[in-house]
């Protein structure tokens, strides 16, 4: 069965970004010009998926569902489900069992952003699959950050470790993950880590165990970034403006996304449009059914 749920964490503290998120939830700080959490949805989308649960706290769901509403004003169809406290992101297989039912499910953190030619490809073939789990690698700079995968000498990935004080690898297991349903069997399992959360990496070493995990390399052509830091989030920023202005693109719009599926029409987009006022949003949104 191929995968046509997703799930998007968007709970958590966000404690790296106080004072900035005392209020108000780190998925919804903009990078550059439009909400966090617009890009794990486009990536979603992008794979091919339309049923979206969106998991966060009780203080911020509804901020969630006021910007999000049910999805159709982009094609989409969104649930949300309370997150009490942030037990880990394995728990989000727990919490959202009745959403997955019996289907294979994707995740993405609230706060990871994909770019780069040749993505969608790679997400299709994720979602494709009938049984396994698909992860993502990227190498980086500070990998005793992530989740780390362990190589042999072959290069055969043999464990993920997670936040490692010695990396085995500079390859970080990036925050997207495809499972089929044995993920929610799985999850169920776990107990929480010395730091007190259902970990993910346990859920990747089950399937790697296994001999059901493939991790795929993010190579060159891609950008990975997570926005969990003042310097992080500024990078980001960064990061879109540069190639939304250079390239006269849009990153993560998901207005663009489900008019090229076809999942909306012409006349919806301009209506988004006029509810974006006198924006470079609103004008790029026109641009786009116009044609020009
Ligand atoms: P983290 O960045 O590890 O945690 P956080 O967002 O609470 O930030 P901080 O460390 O600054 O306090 O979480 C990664 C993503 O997963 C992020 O989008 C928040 C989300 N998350 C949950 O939704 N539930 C959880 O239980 C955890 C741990 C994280």
């Amino acid at each position: 069965m191929t995968t046509s749920k997703a799930i998007i964490l968007a709970g958590g503290n966000g404690t790296r970004l106080y004072p900035a998120t005392r209020a108000v939830s780190k998925q919804l700080m903009p990078v550059y010009d439009k909400p966090m959490i617009y890009y794990p949805i486009s990536t979603m989308m992008l794979a091919g998926i339309r049923d979206i649960l969106i998991v966060s706290t009780p203080r911020d769901l509804p901020l969630f569902r006021n910007l999000l509403g049910d999805g159709s004003q982009w094609g989409l169809n969104f649930s949300y489900i309370e997150q009490t406290a942030p037990r880990g992101l394995a728990e989000a297989f727990i919490l959202g069992q009745p959403f997955i039912g019996g289907s294979n499910v994707a995740m993405i953190l609230g706060d990871n952003l994909y770019h780069g030619q040749g993505l969608q490809p790679l997400l299709r073939a994720a979602a494709a699959k009938e049984t396994g789990a698909t992860v993502f690698a990227y190498h980086v700079a500070n990998p005793e950050r992530y989740g780390v995968v362990a190589y042999d000498a072959q290069g055969i990935p043999i464990d993920v470790v997670e936040k490692p004080k010695v990396p085995p690898s500079h390859w970080a297991v990036t925050g997207l993950y495809f499972y089929d349903n044995d993920v929610i069997n799985i999850a169920h399992t776990l107990t929480p880590s010395a730091r007190g959360e259902l970990e993910i990496a346990d859920i990747n070493r089950a399937y790697l165990r296994d001999k059901k995990l493939e991790i795929v390399p993010l190579g060159r052509g891609f950008a990975w970034l997570d926005t969990g830091t003042h310097e992080s989030l500024a990078d980001a920023t960064d990061f879109v403006r540069l190639v939304e202005q250079r390239q006269d693109i849009k990153i993560g719009c998901p207005e663009e996304i489900a008019f090229n599926q076809g999942l909306i029409d012409a006349e919806r987009v301009l209506k988004i449009a006029a509810e974006s006022g006198q924006t470079p949003y609103a004008a790029y949104l026109k641009r786009l059914v116009e044609g020009n």
